[in-house]
């Protein structure tokens, strides 16, 4: 048994679980871009359970990007009250601006097109490659970090961690595969984990 079985088994047993387990989550029926896009920008620092209501509202006011490049400031930021860090509201109107006047209102569906975009970083660009566009990217935010360094048994550096999630995503599967590393690591894989689960 090498290395190599132990990587497959644990891959065909998380898509496995994730299957059967993930959270029902709005962001997750849809592959609009600009919601998906909306909801990791809230994701990134407010929890999920924050997030649902205003996630709700943001999109009902917001559609599309148009709607919210075209609004007053102050109207983004009152949708954005109680989620905390505005900076964050602020730059995702300044992206949806930059969809409307240089991509013809289309999100773009580039690593390179989405990182352009005011606030997204690495994390946010490939979550949206992933979940909207079924890209295989593979998305490390903290709670998948702390999943692959557990799995590797050491610590590692965020771009260690990048390349090992890269050589990990199941061609084809990256929507579940990112999906279900996310909930393993905020459900069962938690800085105190319940590994008998
Ligand atoms: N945190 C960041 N992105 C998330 C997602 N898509 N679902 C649940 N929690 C998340």
């Amino acid at each position: 048994m090498g290395r190599v079985s132990r990587h497959d088994r644990i891959a065909t047993g998380l898509i496995e679980w994730g299957s059967g387990s993930l959270r029902d989550l709005p962001w997750r029926r849809t592959n609009n871009a600009w919601h998906v896009l909306v909801s990791e920008v809230m994701l990134q620092q407010t929890g999920v359970n924050r997030v649902l209501p205003k996630w709700s509202s943001f999109i009902e006011v917001f559609p599309t990007v148009y709607e919210c490049a075209q609004a007053p400031l102050g109207d983004v930021l009152r949708l954005w009250q109680g989620l905390g860090y505005p900076r964050r509201a602020k730059n995702l109107q300044a992206a949806a601006q930059v969809v409307v006047e240089q991509h013809k209102r289309i999100m773009p569906n580039t690593l390179e097109g989405l990182l352009a975009l005011p606030g997204i970083g690495p994390y946010t660009a490939r979550a949206v490659l992933a979940f909207a566009f079924e890209e295989d990217a593979a998305v490390v935010d903290t709670n998948i970090a702390r999943v692959l360094a557990r799995f590797h048994g050491r610590t590692l550096k965020a771009r260690d961690a990048q390349k090992l999630a890269d050589d990990w995503v199941p061609q084809g599967e990256a929507w579940l595969w990112n999906q279900a590393l996310m909930d393993l690591g905020a459900t069962v894989c938690r800085p105190q984990p319940l590994c008998d689960e």
